[in-house]
C-alpha cells in the first residue's frame, strides 16, 4: 500500500510516522525542501522517543524511516492507494489542494482530510469523487493516541467509509469512532468549548495558569492541564476550530477570547512555535 501524507506539520509527520510503522509506504509532501528537512527530522526524533519508551524496536525504526519519501510536487504521489490531507487549517488553501488531489489521484481508493474545522463536504465538492471523500480526523501525538474519527458528509459513500475503517483500524490499528460531517466532530465539539472556558478563566484572573491546569490534572486525572493542551494542540488550530463551531452551532460557549485572538496574532501558536501559555525550548 502507498499514502501520500499533504502537509508535513504536526499532525502530517505524526500520520506519517503512523504509517510508515504500520508498513505502509509513505509519501509527504511539503512546500520546500526545508519543510521535508523539518518532517523527516520531528519523525526520527519522534521514533527514538518511541525506542527509548519501549513501543518501537530499533529494526522497527529503521524499517520505518526506509518507507518515508518526501516531496514537493503533488506529482509525486501519483498512483498512491490513499491521499490524507494535513495542511493549515485554512479552507480555502484545503479545497485548492482536494482540487489538485482529484486530479492527481484519480483512482485512489479515497481522498481523506484530517481537518479539524473545515466541513468535508465542501472539500468533497470541489472533486469529481466526492463520494470517496472523507475524514480521517487523528490526535496529538498521533504515534500515542489511538483515535481516528471518521467523518461521513452526505455525499460519503459507504464502500469509503467501509474502507477508511479497514485502513484506520486494519492497517494502522488505530480505533475508530464514527461522527456527522458537523463542526468539531464529536471530540472537538465537547473539547474545545472546555478549553476556551480555561483560557477565559485565564485571562480573567480568575486563578492562575498552573492553578487552572494543576486543577485538571489532580482533580479530574486528565493527562495534561487545558492551558497546557491548548498550547499543544495549537493556539491557532483552536482558533479555528472555536470559528467553525460558533458558526455552525453559535454557542456563545465557543466564542474566542480576545487573549487567544491576540496571542494568535502575535504568533505565541504554543509549543510548535516555542511559546503559547507556557514557554518552550524548541528542539
Ligand atoms: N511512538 C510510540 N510511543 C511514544 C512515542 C512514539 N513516537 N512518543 C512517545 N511515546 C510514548 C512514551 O514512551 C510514553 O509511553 P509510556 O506511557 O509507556 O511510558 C507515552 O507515549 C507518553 O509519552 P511521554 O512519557 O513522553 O509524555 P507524557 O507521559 O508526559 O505524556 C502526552 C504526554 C501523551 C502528550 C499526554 O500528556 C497526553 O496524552 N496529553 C493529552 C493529549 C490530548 O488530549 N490530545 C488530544 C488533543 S485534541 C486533538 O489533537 C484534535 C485536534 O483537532 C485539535
Amino acid at each position: 500500500m502507498r499514502v501520500g501524507v499533504i502537509g508535513g506539520g504536526l499532525m502530517g509527520s505524526g500520520i506519517a510516522e503512523v504509517c510508515a510503522r504500520s508498513g505502509v509506504d509513505v509519501t509527504v509532501v511539503e512546500v520546500d525542501e526545508a519543510r521535508c528537512e523539518n518532517s523527516q527530522a520531528a519523525i526520527a526524533r519522534s521514533l527514538d522517543r518511541g525506542v527509548r519508551g519501549g513501543h518501537v524496536s530499533e529494526d522497527d525504526r529503521a524499517a520505518a524511516l526506509e518507507r518515508l519519501a518526501f516531496a514537493t510536487s503533488l506529482d509525486d504521489i501519483e498512483g498512491a492507494d490513499v491521499a490524507i490531507e494535513a495542511i493549515v487549517e485554512d479552507e480555502a488553501l484545503k479545497r485548492e489542494m482536494f482540487r489538485r488531489l482529484d486530479a492527481v489521484l484519480p483512482d485512489a481508493l479515497f481522498l481523506a482530510s484530517n481537518t479539524s474545522s473545515v466541513p468535508i463536504m465542501k472539500l468533497g465538492a470541489v472533486t469529481s469523487q466526492p463520494h470517496k471523500v472523507i475524514g480521517l480526523h487523528f490526535f496529538n501525538p498521533v504515534p500515542v493516541l489511538p483515535l481516528v474519527e471518521i467523518v461521513h458528509s452526505i455525499m460519503t459513500a459507504d464502500e469509503t467509509a467501509a474502507r477508511a475503517r479497514e485502513f484506520a483500524e486494519g492497517t494502522l490499528g488505530k480505533e475508530c469512532i464514527d461522527s456527522q460531517d458537523r463542526a468539531g466532530f464529536v471530540v472537538n465539539a465537547l473539547l474545545v468549548p472546555y478549553l476556551l472556558s480555561a483560557i477565559r478563566m485565564y485571562e480573567s484572573g480568575f486563578a492562575s495558569r498552573e492553578d487552572i491546569d494543576r486543577g485538571m490534572v489532580l482533580g479530574c486525572a486528565h493527562p495534561m492541564g487545558p492551558l497546557r493542551l491548548s498550547d499543544l494542540i495549537g493556539l491557532d488550530t483552536l482558533l479555528a476550530v472555536s470559528e467553525s463551531l460558533h458558526e455552525e452551532f453559535r454557542d456563545p460557549a465557543s466564542v474566542s477570547p480576545a487573549l487567544l485572538n491576540r496571542m494568535v496574532e502575535a504568533g505565541l501558536l504554543g509549543r510548535k512555535t516555542g511559546r503559547g501559555f507556557y514557554e518552550y525550548s524548541t528542539n
